[in-house]
């Protein structure tokens, strides 16, 4: 489907834990098509300030609804939280291209997310409940108040096993801790989303050990629709845009 724009109006928007919002739209025609790994782009203003749409993944589209899941963290996002029930958002999307589904010869299904980096992996689950390979998700936050209830993915069938900075959670230290858990194997396939140094990482990890994977690239947007190059980074391709040629890309072809 083409990326469209459209005029949603807000369902709720709500504090998750102590940092962490979802909102929630009515979006049929987006919620159809969106595949996980996409993300939507949204006008977060009525004026010209912020003048730039603000990227979000798409975290759940079900039932004719889009969800976000995202963290205040600037000026974009801090009038996002203001957002009410009955609101209208202009958004654009869905944009970019998906995480590749995984094929039946998969038998390890590993998602590697860093905070607020979980976020497409919530809608990947959905989407592949039935796979009949294993599924984990190593998550990395900074501390307890950066985690949160993982029960939605349990729900889809995948087992979190947590690390953060202070241990206040999980193992303590950086989600590197946990790699371990991941069977080296042909038939294992990652999947991350998070920090550059942790994706950095996973990359490291998965050619060390020739591990397949595809890694969900942030970087700052402007016309989010492969124009204005803004968002472009170094690959081993050449240089790549994240908004229409990623965000996702093969973790073999980042060049961190
Ligand atoms: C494809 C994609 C998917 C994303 N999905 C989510 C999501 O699901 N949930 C979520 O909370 N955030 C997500 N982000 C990041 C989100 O877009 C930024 O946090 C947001 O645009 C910041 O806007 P702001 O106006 O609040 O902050 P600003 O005031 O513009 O900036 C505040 C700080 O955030 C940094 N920043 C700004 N934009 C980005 C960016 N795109 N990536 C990384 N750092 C940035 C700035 O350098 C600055 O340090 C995603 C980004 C991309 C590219
Ligand atoms: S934001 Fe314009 S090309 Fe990506």
């Amino acid at each position: 489907m083409p990326e469209t724009q459209h005029s949603c109006q807000v369902i709720e928007n709500r504090k998750v834990g102590s940092v962490y919002y979802r909102l929630a739209f009515d979006a049929p025609v987006l919620a159809g098509a969106a595949q996980p790994g996409q993300f939507v782009h949204i006008r977060v203003s009525e004026g010209l300030e912020p003048l730039f749409r603000r990227p979000f993944s798409i975290y759940r589209a079900q039932d004719g609804r889009v969800e976000i899941f995202y963290e205040p963290v600037g000026k974009g996002s801090r009038l996002l939280v203001q957002k009410k029930k009955g609101d209208l958002l202009n958004v654009l999307g869905p944009l970019g291209r998906s995480f590749t589904p995984p094929g039946k010869d998969v038998r390890q299904i590993v998602f590697i997310g860093g905070g607020i980096g979980v976020a497409p992996f919530m809608l990947f689950s959905d989407r592949i409940k039935t796979h009949q390979a294993g599924k984990i998700l190593l998550y990395g936050g900074r501390s307890k108040a950066h985690t949160f209830a993982m029960t939605e993915f349990r729900r889809n069938g995948v087992r979190p096993l947590i690390a953060t900075d202070d241990g206040s959670v999980g193992v303590k230290g950086r989600v590197s801790e946990l790699f371990s858990q991941i069977e080296i194997s042909p038939e294992t396939m990652i999947y991350t989303c998070g920090p550059r140094p942790m994706m950095a990482a996973v990359a490291a990890f998965a050619k060390a050990n020739s591990l397949r994977g595809e890694a969900s690239m942030e970087e700052v947007m402007a016309c989010g629709l492969g124009a204005c190059l803004g968002c472009s980074i170094p690959t081993s391709r050449g240089y790549r845009t994240v908004c229409h040629d990623g965000p996702v890309f093969p973790l073999e072809e980042l060049v961190f």
